[in-house]
């Protein structure tokens, strides 16, 4: 029986990238010789929207821009009725380039940037000062809603505010943060250092949330700092809801329950895993010709594509299960070893936005937060001792 509903793709559209991120969590799916043709990726793309009501794509990479067909690609998607949304290093997105991806419909571009200037950037060779020129110039003369995509890092933590101002002051209309994953080349760079990150993260997001509150700046940019904040929470009001019920049902679904169920991400070769930081094949496009019935028929079912949150011995007794929602299955796996286990990082992060963001948060958006709370249940299992221990146990931390 099928389960899932899927409704957006994130497609890898290239292996190719120009640059190399001392970060990045793709670098084993860089610069490959077994890309989709453009034929295969319009098969792709026009037999799951058949299959399923399918409302977005992100095209990613590698970098997306380095595809030669990818204007066609995005007329294609535009012309099929899905949103058209891109994540890109913006280096070859010159003024003729956003231009013409906005004929092609292209509705936003993701674009990333972590820090103000190169000094701090591990976005080697990426030009920052000029990529905030061209989103500004994007905000301001196309119809392509800009959204500034920055992974918050040990490397870039201490800049965040500075990062917050200038995304406000270009006019971008989304901010995104994500706290970065440990992936690919984020565990071979020895220059990262987390002894105070987490710390960190949690201060910089309170003096951002601060800020934006007290300028009433919701309404000129929707920001959301992963798992920590998101602008959407202030509009949430208290809706008497029986946490018992809610948690029956939750305990049913995926912890990653956006990914599994709603999101397909599928590689620049073809085959499917369940997000960026999961490496093995869930679904082989290519193997069965893009046949999605054939594909889904012969699904590979890894440990974390079924995964439903009532596995997860501590964290579905867990008060926080609901707002927390396990945090990262991948972390949890990198340093606990097991993938039901803990997430070290969300136990940490979890607690100090209860204790520190919430309450500097209006009051309906307090209460509609903790009505999700079980008051019953156990408190997050792993504090900042053990976070850091583990860190230092995969030489993270030195
Ligand atoms: C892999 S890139 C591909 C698209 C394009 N080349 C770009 O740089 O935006 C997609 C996004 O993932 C982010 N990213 C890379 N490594 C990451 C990591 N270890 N943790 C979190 N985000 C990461 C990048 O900064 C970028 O915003």
């Amino acid at each position: 029986m099928e389960t899932k509903n899927y409704t957006s793709i994130r497609l890898e559209v290239t292996s190719g990238c120009n640059l190399k991120c001392e970060y990045c969590h793709n670098s084993e799916y860089s610069n490959r010789k077994d890309d989709m043709t453009t034929k295969e990726i319009l098969d792709l793309i026009s037999n799951v929207k058949k299959h399923y009501n399918i409302n977005k794509i992100l095209l990613t990479g590698g970098e997306p821009l380095l595809n030669k067909d990818i204007i066609d690609i995005v007329s294609f998607i535009t012309d099929l009725g899905i949103k058209a949304d891109m994540v890109t290093n913006a280096t070859l997105l010159d003024e003729k380039m956003a231009r013409r991806l906005e004929k092609a419909g292209l509705k936003r571009v993701r674009i990333s940037i972590d820090t103000l200037n190169d000094e701090r950037s591990q976005r080697t060779g990426s030009m920052t000062a000029t990529l905030w020129k061209k989103a500004e110039w994007i905000a301001k003369n196309t119809g392509i809603e800009v959204c500034i995509h920055t992974v918050c890092s040990p490397s870039n933590v201490d800049q965040m505010f500075e990062v917050y101002k200038k995304v406000y002051e270009i006019g971008a209309a989304r901010w995104r943060v994500f706290d970065i994953g440990y992936q690919g080349r984020a565990l071979t760079n020895n220059q990262l250092g987390f002894e105070k990150y987490y710390e960190k993260l949690i201060s910089a997001s309170k003096r951002i949330i601060n800020h934006y509150l007290v300028n009433g700046y919701e309404d000129k940019l929707d920001i959301e700092i992963n798992n920590i904040f998101r602008t959407i929470l202030l509009k949430a009001e208290p809706r008497n809801l029986d946490v018992n019920e809610m948690l029956k049902i939750r305990l049913k679904s995926s912890p990653c329950d956006y990914v599994a169920d709603h999101q397909i991400s599928v590689r620049s070769d073809g085959t499917a895993t369940l997000c960026q930081y999961f490496h093995e094949t869930i679904l082989d496009f290519r193997k069965y010709e893009f046949d999605v019935s054939a594909t889904i028929h012969n699904v590979h079912n890894t440990p974390e594509y079924n995964l439903i949150m009532e596995e997860l011995p501590y964290c579905s007794k867990c008060k926080y299960c609901m707002v927390c929602n396990s945090g990262c299955r991948a972390r949890a796996k990198f340093l606990t070893g097991d993938i039901t286990e803990a997430d070290p990082g969300a136990c940490y992060i979890c607690k100090k936005v209860v204790e520190e963001i919430i309450p500097i948060l209006p009051k309906n958006t307090q209460e509609s937060y903790m009505e999700c709370v079980n008051q019953k249940g156990l408190e997050p299992k792993y504090n900042i001792d053990d976070l850091k221990k583990m860190l230092t146990s995969k030489g993270l931390i030195k």
